[in-house]
């Protein structure tokens, strides 16, 4: 016979709902506490729909920028759709598929995210991507990495033969240095999970030689 379906108790939220609880609150709270500040711009390198870049948005406030890129166009629009829906004005999305068309102004930037993404890189492109990622920054900018899909955690892409630690040495080697780890509850793929973020800041003496 078949299992009659189980829907879920009428007061557990839906993943949406989850969702946008994190990205309107947890979210923020969050990123504010790895050191993102009313004013900043950001930049969500890789965004998606902005699982981030809408928290990334409501901590900067509306004096702050957060410039949304991915190559994909379509979770783009889906972004701009939520955007609109949350009344948030300060996101600028754009459509880059190398660090060379991203078209934003060199020690502009306070933060960059790379959440979840650098494993779509391979090594020369991650190199460059580090390279032009420093160049935005400001001198105290600060790179926030969410390392994903390494050979220590659902092995993918170009990292199925990478560890934690290979990919940390390899930002530190492109001109940043390790300022600290932080543990949290983290959004991968619209669900929540518990993760570490790297945070790192630009190693003034590299970048200024290049
Ligand atoms: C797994 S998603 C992560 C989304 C988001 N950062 C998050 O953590 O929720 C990776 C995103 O990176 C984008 N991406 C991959 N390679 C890229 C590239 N070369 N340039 C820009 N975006 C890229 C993909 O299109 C995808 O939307």
């Amino acid at each position: 016979m078949p299992t009659p379906r189980q829907d879920p108790p009428q007061d557990s939220p839906s993943k949406n709902d989850v969702m946008q609880i994190w990205e309107c609150r947890d979210g923020v709270r969050f990123l504010r506490a790895i050191g993102v500040n009313t004013r900043d711009t950001v930049v969500d390198f890789g965004c998606r729909v902005g699982h981030y870049t809408i928290p990334a948005a409501l901590a900067v406030g509306p004096s702050g920028l957060v410039y949304a890129l991915d190559k994909d166009p379509v979770p783009l629009d889906e972004l701009r759709r939520k955007a609109t829906r949350h009344g948030v004005r300060n996101i600028v999305t754009m459509t880059a598929d190398s660090p060379r068309e991203v078209d934003i102004d060199d020690g502009s930037v306070d933060v960059v995210l790379l959440y979840d993404v650098l494993h779509y890189f391979i090594r020369s492109q991650r190199r460059k991507l580090m390279r032009r990622m420093a160049r935005l920054l400001k001198p105290r900018g600060l790179l926030s990495v969410f390392p994903k899909h390494t050979a220590d955690d659902w092995p993918s892409r170009e990292f199925k033969n990478l560890h934690v630690s290979d990919v940390m040495r390899e930002i530190q080697a492109g001109g940043f240095r390790l300022e600290n780890q932080h543990e949290a509850t983290l959004s991968h793929d619209d669900e929540l999970v518990q993760g570490c973020v790297w945070n790192f800041r630009k190693n003034e003496r590299r970048t200024k030689s290049r």
